[in-house]
């Protein structure tokens, strides 16, 4: 009791080896990461699986292709610069053997109809949709994906970064689900390079005890 390792031991992977990871395995890591909670057990999540290499190639040369599109629209240079260099961190999981594509639809949070049926509460109305509860529940489901993944001996990594060319990506697989749009990337496999992550903040800094 008590042991954490199962948190410590998760990294993001960014190096897969060719190695396959069965659907057998897919379904229990998918399966277990929707045991997470989800406000009003809504479970607003969609996952789309793919294992075509070619296709998971045309995925990332679909978000280069939008990235160096909005790139040669910039006029500052160095944000060009920065904008195209790191576009690597969101095309990575080409080399993947598995790429699960995390589609969301949203939920009207508690409160908001009634708030917005009485004036006065733009505050409360932009807090509740900032704090997006949907997207919280996505994070719980990413989290435990993530978990599972590593429990299995896998590697994986939660990819916001090519969201930018979410339409694009979504007509490359030709996917559509009415209500739902892509939330992230995260691809799954055997790592292959040293696994290290970087620090964290001290835990008593990110603590205030009130008593
Ligand atoms: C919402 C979210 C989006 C992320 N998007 C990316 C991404 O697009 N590309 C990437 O390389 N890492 C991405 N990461 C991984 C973070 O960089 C990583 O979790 C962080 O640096 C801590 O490292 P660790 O996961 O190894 O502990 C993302 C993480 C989260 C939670």
């Amino acid at each position: 009791m008590g042991n954490l390792d199962f948190i410590y031991n998760r990294h993001s992977i960014r190096k897969f080896s060719q190695q396959d990871v069965p659907m057998k395995d897919l379904k229990k890591i998918l399966e277990a990461s929707t045991y997470c909670a989800s406000a009003k057990n809504v479970q607003n999540w969609h996952f789309v699986v793919v294992k075509n290499k070619e296709l998971i190639e045309n995925i990332a040369k679909a978000i280069e292709q939008k990235n160096s599109e909005i790139a040669n629209q910039l006029n500052d240079e160095s944000q060009k610069l920065a904008f195209t260099k790191f576009v690597r961190f969101a095309t990575f999981f080409r080399s993947a053997p598995v790429a699960i594509l995390v589609y969301a639809s949203s939920y009207t949070p508690t409160g908001l109809e009634e708030l917005k049926a009485v004036n006065g509460y733009e505050e409360e109305i932009n807090h509740i949709l900032e704090m997006s509860p949907q997207m919280q529940s996505i994070g719980a489901l990413i989290e435990n994906l993530l978990l599972a993944a590593t429990e299995m001996g896998y590697g994986a990594c939660w990819m916001t970064s090519g969201n930018y060319a979410a339409k694009e990506i979504s007509s490359t697989i030709n996917f559509e689900k009415k209500g739902f749009s892509l939330a992230a990337i995260v691809p799954i496999g055997v790592p292959n390079s040293p696994i290290k992550s970087p620090g964290r903040k001290p835990v008593d800094e990110v603590i205030s005890v009130i008593e």
